[in-house]
């Protein structure tokens, strides 16, 4: 299997990945928390979303389950508080209801359990055990707040006010390459086995023989959509699946969540503020079933998850699969739109330095992007260290989105990644890329 490793070997390089992942993880928690009253934070912003204090002490509460408990052997802080904090014990919608910990207590607790945790981190054996190998556990905690931290983000945009959170805009982008590549056909190797911080969604490494395809270079920007919208693209029932023409007539939905007509065109809120629409940036705020008609409207369809990442990590030179789209190094600012530093995709075309030896851009940061594909456990699949983080959700009630948002912390950005959601979800920072089957003569196949 040619599938590369991360980080990998000597402890100390580990702790020091661990601490500086655990640390930039909580900085982003208290920018999302600190910047608002405790009015706001106990607030109930949308029956989609949490009070930004439940995710502030679920955060707490899963550290202190994994670090405190499952690795170190501790005894519950606070036995009381565990079923308040359970996602499953207590939908989304009745959270606000529930006794919880006020901002106060709940700071507390994040703070109490994570000095702790650091002691742990300290003079944890990082081998001899599969849930502190390499650091995995401390790598999963990283990523759940970091998950919960553009799941914060998300009840941000949704919250209605004056703006809490700024950020500078991201620089101007010229592109001037092709709007789609061919990507040759042939196996390639698909999940991962050596990343060390996988989750279990993305493992085992296995082939996929994945026939060739065309892929846009840059995911759907707003000005293709705005031609979807003006060619009544919302109208015409031919486009949408029967499922999304349901959702749009019951909904009466006619663009992207967020938008608003003004005049002859659209504006959109966006973190507290209106502006116009801009239409070289990548569509973001649409549903998997608005995606899908406008692929078909476009005369193309949605990549399947195989295709997404085949493009994002197959290496034509060596025949390998790598971590990123531009090889096996860490992901930096001219790499992609990661880990809010910018509160907006990038500009179509951006990070030519984050690009893929096809060619093709933005497929890591920026946008979430949906798959054609359902959630389904890889081959070989093992649920780890619990069930409830995958395993619940496999099935074709919900499809996989790749690549990660503006929201996605570095931690959790990966050309492995697995994310899924309901094809009616809109509040999320998603949007799409099309594709198309490449046709005889256009493709020349390689044996896999
Ligand atoms: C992978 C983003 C779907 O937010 O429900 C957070 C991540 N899992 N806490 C979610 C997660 C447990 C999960 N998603
Ligand atoms: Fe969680």
């Amino acid at each position: 299997m040619t599938d590369t490793p991360g980080h990998t070997g000597d402890p100390d390089v580990i702790r020091g990945r661990a601490l500086a992942a655990l640390l930039g993880a909580r900085e982003r928690t208290a920018l999302l928390t600190d910047c608002v009253d405790e009015p706001d934070l106990v607030a109930q912003h949308s029956p989609l979303m949490s009070p930004l204090v439940w995710d502030l002490a679920h955060i707490g509460n899963q550290e202190e389950l994994w670090l405190l408990r499952a690795v170190a052997g501790r005894e519950a802080m606070r036995p009381d508080i565990d079923p308040l904090y359970d996602a499953f014990e207590h939908p989304r919608a009745e959270r606000p209801s529930l006794p919880l910990l006020a901002p106060a207590e709940a700071r507390a607790y994040a703070a109490e359990v994570r000095g702790r945790a650091l002691d742990v981190l300290e003079r944890a054996a990082l081998t001899g055990s599969p849930l502190t190998d390499a650091g995995f556990a401390f790598g999963m905690i990283a990523q759940h707040e970091q998950q919960h931290d553009e799941t914060m983000l998300i009840t941000h945009q949704l919250r209605r006010g004056p703006a809490a959170l700024t950020a500078p805009d991201p620089a101007p982008a010229a592109f001037t390459g092709p709007a789609e590549v061919l990507v040759p056909g042939g196996a390639f190797t698909m999940g991962t086995t050596a990343e060390p911080w996988a989750l279990d969604n993305e493992r085992p490494a296995h082939r996929r023989l994945v026939p060739p395809f065309f892929l846009d270079t840059a995911p759907v920007t707003n000005g293709a959509y705005l031609l979807f919208m003006a060619d009544g693209g919302y109208l015409r029932r031919q486009w949408w699946s029967d499922e999304g023409w349901a959702y749009r007539s019951e909904h009466a939905i006619e663009a992207p969540l967020f938008w608003r007509r003004e005049g002859a065109g659209w504006v959109r809120r966006r973190f507290g503020v209106t502006e116009e629409v801009p239409p070289d940036e990548p569509v973001v705020h649409v549903s998997w079933y608005e995606a899908d008609a406008y692929a078909r409207w476009a005369g193309r369809r949605l990549p399947s998850e195989a295709e997404w990442e085949k493009a994002a990590r197959f290496d034509p030179a060596t025949g390998r699969s790598r971590r990123f789209p531009w090889g096996d190094a860490e992901p930096t600012p001219a790499h992609a739109n990661l880990g809010q530093r910018h509160l907006r995709p990038a500009p179509a075309g951006s990070y030519p330095a984050g690009e893929s030896p096809f060619g093709v851009r933005q497929l890591v940061g920026d946008v979430w992007e949906w798959t054609s594909s359902d959630f389904l456990p890889y081959p070989g699949f093992v649920a780890f260290p619990y069930r409830e983080y995958s395993e619940v959700f496999f099935g074709p009630e919900y499809k996989v989105l790749r690549g990660g948002s503006f929201a996605v912390g570095e931690v959790t950005a990966r050309s492995t990644f697995r994310n899924w959601d309901y094809p009616v979800r809109r509040q999320i920072f998603a949007g799409f890329r099309t594709a198309r089957d490449a046709g005889p003569g256009e493709a020349e196949t390689e044996a896999g």
